[in-house]
């Protein structure tokens, strides 16, 4: 072959592993709304910052006659680009050859930009539209999987990970994402579940659609696996992009800093009343959250799942931070089970990665009951506790209004080692609500009353003296759990002043080989 014809032999091949599982496939996909491998990573990355890997690669299986059906890069797009110039690894798989199916190779290319991300420090994202394991690889693939799945596990805590559902992910393919630390799903054309429809109804009998099984509305609202709903790719990537510009790109780095213009001494007048005289109205903690961040800006992690507690991003004076907080706003912001998982996940992968925590606090109290007991709220509620007191990173928690109980402690509370812990002055911080307290201390003395209104005024009496001791955040002050009562409207600054303070704060942990937190 003459020079001239070798290149123009490679610049062919390229033009047809670009077509992937060919042209009829690529049509057959858009027509299901669906964009390409191809396309998804063009759409993800900075553009022309795309560098692909193993462009070449085929399949090497000769079952079932697949040695007759090959495909340039064999089901899935991998190498590495830039998000706002930060470079990331990623893997697209590629539906239109053989479903998106893993072979043996393709493994072998999604664990080698995954080395790569490691080696290198960067985020790895995978988009996911596969029909799994490759049905004519047979055991080669399932140790594909397990390849990957040994790389999701070391890589974890090291490097963010990110999983993209934009199609089918079943079987024990579902396992790569639920090792990654944020799954995205589409609101079209994705699911997720272990054992689809059909094996449901042969098993067990049960007749359910595949939406309703592992649809993105399950899992954002019922699992909790899915982190991210969204209505389409387009809006799924432009997520993704958003999030990633929270995170640092390793567990040695700090995320970049983003100076939105917004005064760190900005007063925001509206929080000096937003809390309601009456104990139990409730009112949106969301409000408070955009009140005092940058920009009014917060991306919300969860946000369909658990809705007692809220989890997300957002930014102080530019820098990245975690939030959590009660929500008083939905089961008046109770910690129960899956509130108490969402947030302990969400602290740990903060941690991690070098993020401060900012913690809201109102809490009445954990959600009573015996369907939160057989379902474990003890080990559950342990997990949020185990993760705050763990954490090293700078953790500023404000007390808003109620911090009750168990959960006070839990809610990142100064010795579980809050760095600065500060409180309005509507904080109620005690052991228990004042109606509750007084049912417990004067039981007895109360149905010794038999006069309805005597019994009334005695209650209400001691009420009121339990409030003018506990209902208030001055007690706690008095013992320097609470560093300070601040005014609502100036808490920005102040939460600002404070994580400027810890940005030196060195704490390790005792030496060990890993923790045992109540799983
Ligand atoms: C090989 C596959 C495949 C697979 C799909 N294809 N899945 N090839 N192995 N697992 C091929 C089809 O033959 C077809 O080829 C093309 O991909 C598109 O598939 P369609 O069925 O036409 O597409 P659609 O109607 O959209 O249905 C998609 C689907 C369905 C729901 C994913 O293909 C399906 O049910 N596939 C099998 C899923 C499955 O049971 N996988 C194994 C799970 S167990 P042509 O040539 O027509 O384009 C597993 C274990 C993992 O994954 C364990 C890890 C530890």
């Amino acid at each position: 072959m003459e020079n001239q014809q070798k290149v123009q032999n490679l610049i062919d091949l390229r033009t047809q592993a670009k077509l992937g599982g060919g042209e009829k496939r690529i049509a057959s996909q858009h027509s299901k709304g669906k964009f390409t491998a191809r396309e998804r990573i063009h759409m993800l990355l900075d553009e022309g910052s795309f560098e692909e890997f193993d462009m070449f690669v085929t399949h090497r299986c000769n079952n079932f006659s697949l040695e007759k059906e090959k495909y340039l890069g064999d089901g899935v797009i991998t190498g590495h680009g830039t998000v706002d110039g930060r470079t990331i690894f990623v893997y697209a798989q590629d539906f239109t050859v053989f479903g998106g199916s893993l072979s043996e190779t393709m493994a072998l290319k999604i664990c080698k930009v995954m080395d790569m991300a490691m080696k290198m420090g960067c985020p790895v994202i995978g988009i996911n539209d596969s029909g799994g394991a490759r049905i004519q690889e047979g055991v080669t693939s399932l140790a594909g999987y397990a390849e990957i799945f040994q790389r999701n596990i070391m890589a974890s805590g090291v490097i963010p990970q990110i999983s993209a559902i934009f199609g089918p992910c079943a079987g024990g393919a579902v396992y790569s994402p639920a090792l990654t630390d944020f799954i995205l799903m589409t609101e079209q054309n994705s699911y997720m579940f272990v054992t689809g429809p059909k094996v449901v109804k042969s098993v067990t009998g049960e007749d359910i659609s595949t939406e309703d099984l592992g649809g993105a509305d399950v899992h954002a609202s019922k699992s909790g696996v899915s982190h991210f709903r969204v209505e389409d790719e387009q809006t799924g990537i432009e997520t993704i992009r958003e999030l990633i510009s929270y995170l640092p790109q390793n567990n040695l780095e700090e995320a970049p800093i983003e100076d939105g213009g917004d005064p760190i001494s900005r007063l925001e007048d509206a929080l000096n009343t937003i809390i309601p005289d009456n104990p139990n109205m409730p009112y949106d903690m969301k409000s408070v959250i955009s009140g005092i961040v940058d920009c009014n800006k917060f991306l919300e992690i969860h946000k369909d799942y658990a809705r007692n507690i809220i989890v997300g991003f957002a930014r102080f004076n530019g820098v990245s931070t975690g939030i959590i907080a009660n929500q008083p706003n939905f089961l008046a912001g109770v910690l129960d089970c899956n509130a108490s998982r969402k947030a302990a996940r969400f602290v740990r992968f903060c941690d991690a990665f070098n993020i401060p925590i900012l913690t809201l606090v109102d809490v009445p109290g954990f959600l009573p009951g015996s369907s939160q007991e057989y379902a474990g709220i003890i080990i559950h509620g342990a997990k949020l506790m185990f993760a705050f007191g763990e954490a090293t990173v700078p953790k500023v928690t404000v007390t808003i209004r109620k911090s009750y109980g168990g959960a006070h402690d839990v809610m990142s509370c100064k010795q579980l080692r809050g760095d600065f812990n500060y409180a309005w002055p509507t904080a109620e911080i005690a052991v228990m609500g004042a109606a509750g307290a007084i049912e417990v201390l004067e039981g007895r003395a109360i149905s010794a009353i038999k006069d309805p209104e005597e019994k009334a005024k005695f209650v209400n009496d001691k009420v009121a003296e339990y409030k003018d001791k506990f209902a208030n955040p001055y007690q706690a002050a008095s013992y320097g759990y609470i560093d300070d009562v601040i005014e609502p409207r100036n808490t920005r600054f102040r939460v600002i002043r404070a994580f400027q303070a810890l940005q030196t704060k060195k704490v390790v942990n005792p030496l060990k080989k890993h923790s045992n937190i109540p799983l």
